[in-house]
């Protein structure tokens, strides 16, 4: 009889067990079999002031190259960021909209903030309160306060698993319906998690193109035709040496040969004599 009655209790307290144990699990990888009750539709997918806290994503973030991407958080505390508690509370944790596409075991995401990995790692989860296939990347334990934020780089790296499934762009990462591949939509929370606004960055647009180049210099004039084939005369061409030539900064080098003429009138008398003094 009495034993009878501890199997119920076991096997619930297994139960338990076998949860906590899974629960755990979600913090590193995630179970594709979580329920998604679709009660909260709309991201984050909490209960929280979506329009109130300090903590917000810069508008653009920018691409390292490797499925490194940057972003920079912004600290507003005007009447139009936040009010009451929301405006002192340090910034918790960012969760980022993301497609489920990037939830493949094994695929991973790195984090880092001014440089320095996150206390915990970055981790793909479904949000038990969102519609089925939404998920979320969660980037907690920062305790960044009004101040550290202030312009405090937040760095993630996409790694795809081993046979190179899951998201390795932010293009892939936030495909937000109705936006630009690209845009990522993501929450700030303080720890309590009352305050959640709700931000968005895309990439940043590629630098302007440079400024037309300067009008060319003017042409220099134009290279003397090439010297008739010297007379049969003692006289040894001697050129300057190249290295003379190579020494002078000049934009256009010319090297002429000055030949007497056969028949030579005053004043135009040019011989060695001549050459030799200029
Ligand atoms: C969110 O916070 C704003 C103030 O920033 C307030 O006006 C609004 O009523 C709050 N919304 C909710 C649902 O609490
Ligand atoms: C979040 O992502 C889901 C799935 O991609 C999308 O339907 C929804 O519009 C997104 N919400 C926001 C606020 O970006
Ligand atoms: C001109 O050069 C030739 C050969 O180098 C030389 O024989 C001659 O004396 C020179 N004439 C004068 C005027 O220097």
């Amino acid at each position: 009889m009495a034993g009878q009655s501890y199997l119920p209790v076991f096997l619930v307290a297994a139960l338990a067990l076998g949860w906590a144990f899974s629960a755990h699990a979600v913090d590193d990888d995630f179970v594709e079999s979580r329920d998604q009750l679709g009660s909260i539709p709309d991201f984050p997918f909490r209960s929280c002031n979506k329009t109130n806290g300090a903590y917000r994503l810069a508008p653009v973030w920018r691409p390292l190259g490797g499925g490194k991407y940057c972003f920079n958080i912004e600290v507003r505390q005007d009447a139009q960021s936040c009010s009451g508690a929301c405006c002192t509370a340090g910034l918790h944790k960012i969760e980022f909209n993301v497609s489920s596409s990037c939830l493949v075991a094994g695929s991973s995401v790195t984090a880092t903030i001014n440089g320095v990995p996150t206390r915990v790692g970055a981790a793909y989860d479904i949000p038990p309160s969102g519609l089925p296939g939404s998920a979320i990347l969660r980037i907690t334990q920062l305790g960044l306060d009004p101040v550290t934020a202030q312009g405090a780089e937040l760095c993630i790296t996409l790694k795809p698993n081993r046979a190179r499934q899951g998201c390795t762009t932010l293009e892939q990462m936030c495909a937000s319906p109705g936006f630009p591949a690209g845009t990522c939509t993501a929450a700030t929370f303080d720890v309590a998690c009352n305050c959640c606004p709700v931000s968005q960055a895309v990439q940043a647009q590629p630098p302007p193109p440079p400024p037309p180049p300067p009008p060319p210099p003017p042409s220099p004039p134009p290279p003397p035709p090439p010297s008739p084939p010297p007379p049969p005369s003692p006289l040894p061409p001697s050129p300057p040496p190249p290295d003379v030539i190579a020494i002078r900064h000049c934009n256009v080098c010319v090297t002429a040969m000055l030949m007497p003429p056969a028949y030579d009138v005053w004043p135009y008398r040019f011989d060695n004599t001549t050459c030799a003094a200029i």
